[in-house]
């Protein structure tokens, strides 16, 4: 059985951490995002064009977490451009926040995909990868110090509160003093509301605003 220390030392190895400067009153986004494109903590590097680091202020009062990029994400390298951001964006709108005012990234920050002919079709991070990009999304949360993190969907739900979370049961409701922020909140993906049936999607987005108004009002 390896020692702690050992276990210690093969854990990092596996995830982003190594990247980080090793102080961290040394991290700054602006660093941290230099680094990030040359992370090679986990196989998705050579999949996606590009690492895409989240976007927004060092000050945003709110960071909402995503995924993982998607296509047109990993070309552009910015978060939410493709059909689930530009969703997202109008969602903020009518609840009321401005995109400015919020920092946006991803739990994993290369694309994974599968190739379906000329296509490149979106695939879900395993566990592996999620646990070896987790230092960015820590970095980030420590650099901003926000007073709202918003998490869109499972993956970004379960990883900032737990294997267990489900955004089904507990989805725009706050969670208190969390290691992450005063205040958590989880809700749907908006990629969900893409894929939801014509009839109700309707409803799933005025679901998804009355989330984010409830995120609003702790403002
Ligand atoms: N879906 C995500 O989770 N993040 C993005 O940046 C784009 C789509």
């Amino acid at each position: 059985m390896p020692s702690p220390s050992r276990a210690v030392a093969v854990e990092k190895s596996g995830t982003a951490a190594r990247y980080l400067p090793q102080n961290p009153s040394d991290w700054t986004l602006v660093e941290i995002k230099k680094r990030a494109a040359r992370c090679r903590a986990c196989p998705l590097y050579k999949l996606g064009t590009q690492t895409v680091f989240g976007e927004g202020s060092p000050h945003a009062r709110i960071v909402m977490v995503g995924e993982q990029p998607g296509g047109q994400e990993d070309v552009q390298g910015r978060p939410f451009v493709g059909p689930a951001g530009k969703l997202l964006d109008r969602a903020l709108a009518e609840a009321g926040i401005d995109r400015a005012d919020i920092y946006l990234t991803n739990t994993v920050k290369h694309f994974k995909w599968v190739g379906a002919g000329r296509r490149r079709l979106n695939k879900k991070a395993n566990a592996r990868e999620i646990a070896a990009c987790r230092p960015w999304l820590e970095a980030e949360l420590a650099i901003i110090k926000p007073g709202i993190v918003v998490a869109l969907g499972a993956t970004a739900a379960q990883a900032l509160l737990g294997k267990t979370f489900r955004v089904t049961q507990a989805r725009g409701r706050p969670f208190r003093d969390t290691r992450w922020a005063p205040l958590v909140f989880a809700t749907v993906h908006p990629s969900s509301i893409l894929r939801a049936f014509t009839e109700d999607r309707t409803s799933a987005f005025a679901r998804f605003v009355a989330d984010l108004k409830a995120v609003r009002s702790h403002l």
